[in-house]
């Protein structure tokens, strides 16, 4: 684009450029300039400096402050020899100039190599586009893959969750009144593992596993599991095989939070000083999810109210639980159980006002609060 208010110098320019195979766009002045193009934007401009209204140094800044033509080479043809003016086209963007009257060999060199470095640049530009879209597309094709993902391993999650919930509720079906003893155990289990240190994979893993404990009262006769009154030796040692029921129904797998259920089924019961069963091991021979579960159930059984007994004060509770320290329960557990008393009975509370709802969102290990 040639941009003169002189036709004469257009049609110079024209001329010289043309029978190079050029295609020359011309522009009467600034105005002129600016509008075509918007509509056609040139390879290249020859810009003169001294026009009406306006002159090519505002032309050229304008040009250079749109985004999509700022790109354009600007070449200032002036009959000036001026230095500050050429210190000043520089300035506002322009690319190189020419001095009237315009040599035809300097002309063409300079528009030469001038369009060679605006194709370079269309070239990176549209590179560059190319490139962006297509990280573009495949982010989002990503993103899209880790979503499906992320909900299938969620819904794969509840479908895990509510099946042992089943399962455990299928335990304690005919057993006693356990209102909600299942969730409010296996929460604050999940609660003292958290306090003790354990990483946030093991501590879901107990949140899992904890219900489970008593799964082994299944293979229970009734007529010890049901009986009214207290049970005599040998239902006593029948009663203790729960245990050892549990762990043979959960054994075997490779399962984390179902090993994790074995382990614990099995060493529920037993007690710091070895007097438990089935095993009667002792201190820290007894698996750590053991000790945790054993602190945890005793606590929700005392809490709560059974056909045999009534429900234990806060107070009576705790004063069993710090008499069963190192004797029962692992000194450690009870520290943290203590240390950590507020959260726990709220978190049994809160257990307690969600009456035998066995499944619902709350059971998900992110609403239930043990941070
Ligand atoms: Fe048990
Ligand atoms: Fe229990």
């Amino acid at each position: 684009m040639v941009v003169d208010d002189e036709i004469l110098n257009r049609k110079l320019i024209e001329a010289m450029l043309k029978p190079q195979g050029y295609q020359v766009m011309v522009a009467v002045d600034g105005e002129d300039c600016l509008s075509k193009v918007q509509q056609e934007a040139p390879d290249l401009i020859l810009m003169d400096i001294m026009m009406p209204n306006m002159n090519g140094f505002e032309v050229v800044t304008r040009l250079k402050s749109q985004e999509h033509l700022a790109l354009i080479p600007i070449v200032m043809v002036t009959a000036l020899q001026d230095v500050n003016d050429r210190v000043k086209a520089l300035e506002v963007g322009a690319d190189d100039f020419l001095t009237k009257p315009v040599d035809r060999m300097e002309l063409r060199a300079r528009v030469r190599s001038l369009l060679k470095v605006k194709a370079y640049n269309d070239h990176m530009v549209n590179y560059r586009q190319e490139l962006e879209s297509e990280v573009a597309k495949q982010t989002l094709e990503l993103k899209n893959a880790s979503i499906k993902i992320a909900d299938a391993h969620s819904k794969l999650r509840d479908a895990s969750l509510e099946t042992i919930f089943r399962l455990a509720r299928a335990a304690e079906y005919k057993d006693e009144d356990t209102g909600n003893h299942i969730i409010s155990m296996s929460r604050i289990s999940a609660l003292l593992a958290e306090r003790i240190g354990l990483n946030s994979d093991v501590v879901e893993r107990i949140l899992y596993a904890s219900p489970m404990h008593d799964i082994g009262k299944i293979g229970i006769p009734d007529r010890i599991l049901l009986k009214n009154g207290p049970l005599n030796d040998e239902e006593w040692s029948i009663m203790r095989m729960h245990t050892i029921f549990g762990g043979q129904i959960l054994e075997g797998s490779n399962i984390g939070f179902l090993r994790l259920g074995e382990v614990i089924a099995l060493t529920h019961h037993e007690k710091w000083d070895g007097s438990g069963y089935p095993n009667g091991i002792s201190g820290a021979r007894i698996p750590l999810a053991g000790r945790i579960v054993a602190v945890a159930d005793v606590f929700d059984a005392l809490m709560s109210k059974r056909p045999y007994k009534p429900a234990l004060t806060v107070e009576q509770t705790v004063d069993i639980i710090k008499a069963g320290s190192g004797s029962h329960f692992d000194p450690m557990v009870v520290d943290i159980f203590l240390e950590n008393l507020k959260d726990i009975i709220k978190l049994w509370e809160n257990a307690q006002a969600e009456q035998h709802i066995v499944l619902d969102k709350s059971h998900n290990l992110d609403t239930i609060h043990i941070s």
